[in-house]
């Protein structure tokens, strides 16, 4: 038996047309949605996901200026910058893309950055404010997940749930949706004892750790739902690899997120619906 797929790249098309008619609206309003994008220089890996987030924000009629930050930068002029974004009337929401280069402090930028243009969803206000279960913008990567498991009909409530990665920008708020949606949420991370086992206990595992194709087919209970948030770089071979050994894992789970085309363009999808809310569409 094969898992069915869980075909980000086609859902995200969906949320995408329906972004692009939010637009149309905005823009027959006199209101040009604008998102803006700091992202790292010399990051070619950040730099080809952000050329892709711009790529489709044109698309979708969201102009976006990008601000390439490099190792002159100084922490005051970055912080600069944030204030004149957060000022700047024109501007619906800012993209700060991690990782910045190393002599900058990335927390403090996104304490800087206004809530009402984290559109992505990672500062500690809009954490905060799904913590505390009050509206605001959420993460992109985890709603881009919700969406889409959302959209194949598969509800977490009462289900247990494992998301293994605790960072701040993935694993901790895909862990307080899950919560939010009524799952038994697990949290596993590099300390956690008898991964493999806790894995095979899941109903839902989410994979957002790291490490390429670590989560293997023997780990998976049979039907689970096995969604990969993976994007990493493997010497030899093209694109992004997953956490998740899907060869071995669709022979095993219900769902499963293919690596491309999976979670990745559900983000984006998530970004750019949150940058036209942001604009008032
Ligand atoms: N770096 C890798 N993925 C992401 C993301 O979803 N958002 C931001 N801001 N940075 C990232």
């Amino acid at each position: 038996m094969s898992a069915q797929i869980l075909d980000g790249l086609t859902v995200s098309k969906l949320i995408r047309e329906e972004v692009r008619q939010r637009v149309d609206a905005l823009r027959a309003r006199g209101v040009e949605p604008r998102l803006d994008v700091v992202v790292a220089a010399q990051d070619p890996a950040s730099l080809a996901y952000v050329r892709m987030k711009r790529a489709w924000c044109e698309k979708a009629g969201i102009i976006s200026e990008s601000y390439a930050v490099d190792e002159s930068w100084t922490q005051s002029k970055l912080l600069d910058l944030i204030r004149e974004l957060n000022a700047n009337p024109k501007v619906h929401g800012v993209l700060v893309q991690h990782p910045l280069p190393a002599q900058l402090d990335e927390s403090e930028v996104l304490l800087a950055l206004g809530p009402e243009k984290d559109v992505d969803g990672i500062t500690p206000a809009s954490l905060g404010r799904l913590t505390a279960d009050l509206p605001g913008f959420r993460c992109a990567t985890p709603l881009g997940i919700m969406t889409l498991l959302k959209h194949y009909g598969i509800d977490p409530a009462g289900k247990r749930a494992l998301v293994i990665g605790r960072s701040v920008i993935l694993g901790k708020p895909a862990a307080l949706m899950l919560l939010q949606l009524n799952a038994t949420v697990t949290i596993a991370h590099s300390r956690t004892h008898d991964l493999p086992e806790r894995c095979r206990e899941a109903d839902i595992v989410i994979a957002a750790v790291g490490r390429a194709e670590m989560v293997k087919g023997d780990w998976i209970k049979p039907g689970a739902v096995v969604v990969d948030a993976g994007y990493n770089k493997v010497e030899g071979r093209s694109g992004d690899v997953g956490d998740v050994d899907f060869e071995s894992a669709k022979e095993v789970a219900g769902w499963i997120t293919p690596v491309p085309g999976g979670v990745g363009p559900m983000t984006v999808a998530s970004l750019l619906s949150n940058a036209v809310s942001a604009a008032g569409g």
